[in-house]
């Protein structure tokens, strides 16, 4: 085993150096093994391989990701290139990439390390360690990283795989989504669904995956994203079975409460603070917008954003979940029939859909127009 002391100081200097210049370090095996003592320290495991702690000999921690290597591994050169762009692509709310490993035996990615993991540990935990404004400003950092995603970088990129397990918190509890970039990099285990086409953690993917009935875009990643705010307002797993087998899935929960007028009831029953309450409502109307069954009626990241803020007045959302409440097996069907050959336009949708600018007098205005 090689000490992390042993590591020589051109080495370090090499990578400071790249570093600064941007790009993703190439690093040897023997530094990896060296970097996380040997493999001691699992953080975790997940679709794409193990997670282990590790640090820099100059004492910065990392996470080291060991990609599973499927027979049909990818060539160097294609590797070397989605390393590229992940490496290059920085937001405070993105997981930060310092380089790679990649050799005849094993493939390997180095993150920055975040102290306190991912969101669905403190999401789902009965403990509520976090509190809900603290969540809010999680879910509001999130999707400002999945808007530059989706919207500032020179080639858009689609996570494929939003979910609290992706959403990693630092020392202050600032969110930063990970795994971006990954669906392109290499084929997951079994425990996500491998349905010819199918990308993503089952729960979170959206409706097209299944139905075929829309092309695949980004707006697949503000579908998943709208499961995660449903689960922030529910602090519980979306989809729980029941003691007589028995589906209890919130998400519908939320929109009957919504359709009824009892969202407020809804978040008390949830546990949520009356200081809260007005954020948790606006949440749940921007996580049914997020949700709509058809791509294009769900808004862009970068309005989610703005909506989740609370500058703007959220417009109510339309029923989703069609394809749910007809379930039936000529639903799968009309789907397959219809195929993937359906052409959609893809130019930029007009904000108004979703939300009206507010300005204080303007609300005032409205108010006397109502009660006159
Ligand atoms: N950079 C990191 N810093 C700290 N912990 C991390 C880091 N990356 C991953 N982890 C931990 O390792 C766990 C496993 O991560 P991994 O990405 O392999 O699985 P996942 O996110 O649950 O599923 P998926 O494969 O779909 O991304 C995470 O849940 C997290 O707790
Ligand atoms: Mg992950």
């Amino acid at each position: 085993m090689i000490q992390v002391w042993e590591v020589d100081a051109p080495t370090m200097e090499k990578f400071f150096q790249e570093l600064a210049r941007e790009k993703p370090v190439r690093f040897t095996a023997q530094q990896l093994c060296s970097f996380t003592a040997n493999y001691t320290t699992t953080l975790g495991s997940g679709g794409f391989g193990m997670v282990y702690k590790g640090q820099f000999p100059n004492g910065v921690k990392i996470a080291v990701k060991v990609l599973n290597r499927s027979s049909d591994r990818q060539a160097e050169e294609q590797f070397m290139a989605e390393v590229g762009t992940i490496g290059r692509t920085y937001h405070i709310n993105l997981v930060r990439l310092y380089g790679f490993c990649y050799d005849q035996f094993m493939s390997a990615l180095v993150y920055e390390y975040l102290e306190n993991g991912s969101l669905d540990k403190y999401l789902f935990s009965e403990a509520r360690e976090v509190e809900w404004e603290k969540l809010h400003r999680i879910a509001v950092g999130t999707a400002k990283g999945i808007a530059y995603l989706h919207e500032e970088c020179v080639q858009r990129i689609i996570h494929y795989d939003i979910k609290p397990g992706n959403v990693l918190l630092d020392a202050d509890f600032f969110p930063k989504v990970a795994d971006f970039g990954l669906a392109k990099l290499c084929n997951r285990d079994n425990t996500h669904l491998t349905v010819s086409g199918y990308r993503g953690t089952p729960g979170y993917s959206a409706p097209e995956f299944l139905l075929k009935n829309h092309p695949i875009t980004h707006k697949c990643d503000v579908y998943s994203f709208g499961m995660l705010l449903f689960e922030i307002v529910g602090r519980r797993r979306n989809a729980k079975v029941g003691s007589n087998e028995s589906m209890d899935w919130f998400p519908k929960h939320v929109w009957e409460e919504y359709e009824k007028g009892d969202l407020a009831a809804m978040t008390v029953a949830c546990g949520i603070e009356e200081k809260d309450r007005e954020k948790a409502e606006r949440m749940s109307m921007v996580a049914l917008w997020c949700v709509q069954d058809s791509p294009d009626s769900r808004p862009p990241m970068s309005a989610v954003v703005k909506m989740l803020e609370g500058g703007v007045e959220v417009i109510s959302p339309p029923k989703p979940f069609h394809y749910l409440y007809s379930v039936g097996m000529n639903v799968f069907q009309q789907a397959n029939e219809t195929g993937t050959s359906s052409s959609y336009a893809t130019s930029e949708e007009p904000n108004s859909i979703w939300y009206k600018e507010t300005t204080p007098i303007m609300a005032k205005y409205e108010i006397q127009v109502a009660s006159s």
